[in-house]
């Protein structure tokens, strides 16, 4: 497949070796300076990995010139049913997740079976913490976010999450770390005067995003619609 890689830091540059390790061509790389609805090449699918700031305005050149997009990007949840809603108008493609490793995605479903066995003991105290690297942009993480809503989804007491900390009873608070080198952990709590029960995932290196966006991209091509990893890996 030609991929064209919208975004070339980290993650952009982590995707490229393991697309080529897959045998695709990199139809092109777009950062900051380069003209993306511009872009003429064939281009069957695009990974974009950038910026909260960035983030909407490439995906909906994507959408314009018809083009796939998998989007990696965090931190524009407030624009994203604005997005879909675009993308469904264009009929186009769109595939976002806020994590593309198996293992968190396994994580987030670990977190909704426990968050839905705790509903019934209030005496349990929740939060939310996550660490990174010091170049990350946006916090909390878009994973913690994800954490935070698979709790939403079933435990009743619990109303919204804030980053910080809260005195308030139904909002689950997220801390933010941030330290050097540290690819990425999360970690949820439950905590009651008797003991604390945590689940955690701790990532190891780039490497497993990267993969899951180029695995995800090669299948994306044959799909219509908004799309994310609940669709990809049919838990
Ligand atoms: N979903 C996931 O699995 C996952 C995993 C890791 C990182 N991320 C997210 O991906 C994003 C990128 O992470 P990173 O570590 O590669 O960051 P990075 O800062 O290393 O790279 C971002 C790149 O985007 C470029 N950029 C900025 N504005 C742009 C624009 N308008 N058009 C094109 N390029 C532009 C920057 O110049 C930079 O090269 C972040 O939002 C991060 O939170 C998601």
């Amino acid at each position: 497949m030609n991929i064209l890689l919208i975004g070339y830091g980290k993650m952009g540059k982590t995707l490229e070796g393991i697309a080529r390790q897959r045998g695709h061509q990199i139809a092109g790389t777009i950062d900051v300076g380069d003209d993306l609805a511009a872009f003429a090449a064939p281009v069957d699918v695009a990974i974009e990995f950038t910026q909260p700031e960035a983030v909407v305005k490439n995906l909906m050149t994507c959408l314009d010139k018809k083009i796939p997009v998998v989007c990696g990007t965090t931190g524009w949840q407030r624009e994203r049913e604005a997005v879909e809603g675009y993308c469904r108008k264009q009929g186009g493609t769109l595939f976002h997740s806020s994590n593309f490793s198996l293992g968190v995605n396994i994580f987030f479903k670990v977190n909704e079976y426990l968050a839905r066995m705790m509903d019934r003991y209030p005496q349990y105290e929740i939060s939310i913490d996550e660490t990174h690297h010091t170049h990350k942009k946006d916090a909390p993480s878009g994973t913690a976010i994800t954490l935070a809503e698979g709790v939403l989804l079933h435990v009743q007491r619990k109303k919204s999450w804030m980053l910080g900390a809260t005195q308030q009873p139904e909002v689950i608070p997220i801390q933010s770390h941030r330290i050097d080198p540290a690819p990425g952990t999360h970690v949820v709590t439950y905590r009651s005067a008797i003991d604390d029960l945590e689940i955690t995932h701790t990532a190891h290196s780039r490497e497993g995003f990267a993969l899951g966006a180029v695995l995800v991209a090669e299948w994306v091509v044959h799909q219509k619609g908004v799309l994310t990893m609940d669709d990809f890996l049919k838990f």
